[in-house]
């Protein structure tokens, strides 16, 4: 009921409908009416109702609604089914559930805040409000040991909805972080699951700082973080965000499955921050591999020149970027 009188007030452009134009086409009375504004309200919606002329809608909601996100969704399956909550522990645990209660592909999860947000290699990953905390479910025919293609071109989805939309110096960071300037500003976790070598399913969570108050993080992250809010100096809107994200990630989903790969690569480089930078890599079990890297290979690994000239390639680890020695 509500998103039908949202569809009304939309439609009026922020001009004033009368009560009874909205209780007669929705066929509801006068309290439910009022009951469903409070309702909308209480979501954020600045909504003014005048006895004399009607109501009209002032402002939309800051909450990334379902309803806010398809209203001007372009895609043809990602998020035509969202799972929103205010709160959860995590996006990717849910969707990993609902996968495994045969949740179509494109399905998302999405929510206000985290409790319980995860990161790469274990960590936890900090989700206040005003970040875009999201999930999707693919069900991808390939290998598992081509997973990781579909991480490196979520990054690439991310990095291009950001540079399509705002003035900003965005790229990525191999193998998925995207940062703004040297700032990390969205994280991605892909989690498969895989059954007789097949996938069964892959839940990709990706995590946006947009309009997040970086000064709540702890200092350790702080530094190397940084939000689109903090960069742009004003709010953004994060259901149109997350609309242009949809697009241009079924578009390169739709890519991968036709066996276009190389060309996602080809933008994955270009997008680069780390390809002609110094680097170590810091492995798991402690281990740093240190070089110039001078390429990623059709697999995602990373390529570093070494200090004596040879080459190295580095499939996994934390790679920080550092000043030529
Ligand atoms: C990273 O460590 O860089 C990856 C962070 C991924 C965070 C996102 S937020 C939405 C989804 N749900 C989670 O619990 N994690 C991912």
């Amino acid at each position: 009921m509500q998103d039908q009188i949202l569809e009304i007030l939309y439609k009026n452009k922020g001009k004033y409908v009368s009560p009874a134009e909205i209780t007669s086409i929705l066929n509801i009375n006068q309290d439910e009416l009022e009951k469903n504004v409070a309702i909308l309200e209480e979501c954020g919606y600045i909504i003014d109702s005048s006895y004399e002329s009607g109501i009209r809608l002032i402002e939309s909601t800051h909450l990334v609604l379902p309803y806010e996100i398809k209203r001007e969704l372009k895609t043809n399956y990602i998020g035509h089914k969202i799972h929103y909550f205010s709160k959860i522990d995590s996006t990717n645990i849910a969707a990993k559930k609902l996968a495994e209660d045969g949740a179509p592909e494109g399905t998302i999860v999405i929510a206000e805040t985290q409790t319980r947000g995860r990161g790469r290699r274990g960590k936890k990953w900090i989700s206040p409000a005003g970040g875009i905390w999201m999930s999707i479910i693919l069900r991808p025919e390939i290998s598992p040991a081509e997973a990781p293609q579909l991480t490196l071109m979520t990054g690439v989805a991310v990095a291009k909805t950001i540079k399509n939309k705002f003035d900003l110096d965005v790229g990525i960071k191999w193998p998925n972080d995207i940062l703004i300037g040297s700032k990390k500003v969205c994280g991605i976790l892909t989690e498969a699951n895989a059954k007789f070598n097949t996938l069964d399913y892959v839940v990709i969570g990706i995590g946006i700082d947009a309009n997040v108050a970086t000064e709540s993080f702890p200092s350790d992250i702080r530094i190397n973080a940084t939000s689109l809010k903090k960069e742009l100096g004003e709010e953004i809107n994060g259901s149109e965000l997350i609309q242009d994200f949809l697009k241009i990630f079924e578009d390169n989903y739709d890519a991968l499955k036709k066996g276009q790969f190389p060309e996602i690569l080809v933008e994955w480089r270009k997008l680069s921050k780390t390809i002609g930078s110094y680097v170590e890599v810091h492995k798991q079990g402690g281990k740093i591999v240190k070089g110039e890297a001078i390429g990623i290979n059709k697999d995602g690994a990373l390529i570093l020149e070494r200090e004596n000239g040879n080459l190295r390639k580095v499939i996994s680890g934390e790679c920080l970027h550092r000043e030529k020695p």
